[in-house]
């Protein structure tokens, strides 16, 4: 089924000069990008993504992080493209990461509060719905 997703590419893959890699690696899968913005977050916006991890020992690091910079908010539509861009993402921990994957070979770890890893990528249909809302609202 068509489905679409809400990506991030977080403050750290701007600042590494890792957009246009990252990008590509979802051009390459044959997503189709159907929106795509350069965005500085706001607590406010962050209150809202990440309040599933309210409490949780690395949400205070964690959303420093996301206000440390600009990031790249895009939606991506295609068959099964929640579960297709987390494949590609990787998993949350790059140094375990596989080879292949954007954050098994862009990431790494940093020895920091937080896990810097490059992207996001809502992890059902419903959190997607619920991320695409924040994010673009108009969509
Ligand atoms: P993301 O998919 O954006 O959702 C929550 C983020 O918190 C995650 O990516 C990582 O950047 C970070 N994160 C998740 N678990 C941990 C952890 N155990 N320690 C540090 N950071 C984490």
């Amino acid at each position: 089924m068509t489905q679409r997703t809400l990506v991030l590419l977080k403050p750290d893959a701007v600042r590494r000069s890792q957009v246009g890699e990252i990008v590509r690696r979802i051009e390459a899968k044959g997503y189709a990008l159907v929106a795509l913005e350069l965005r500085t977050a706001t607590p406010e916006l962050l209150a809202e993504h990440y309040a599933e991890h309210e409490g949780k020992p690395f949400y205070q690091p964690l959303v420093d992080f996301m206000l440390s910079g600009p990031l790249v908010a895009i939606v991506l539509e295609g068959e099964r493209s929640i579960e297709g861009f987390r494949s590609l993402a990787g998993t949350t921990d790059p140094t375990g990461a596989a080879p292949g994957t954007i954050r098994g070979d862009l990431g790494r770890d940093w020895g920091l509060a937080v896990q810097q890893n490059l992207v996001h990528g809502s992890d059902s249909e419903e959190s997607a719905a619920r991320e695409i809302g924040i994010w673009f609202p108009n969509l």
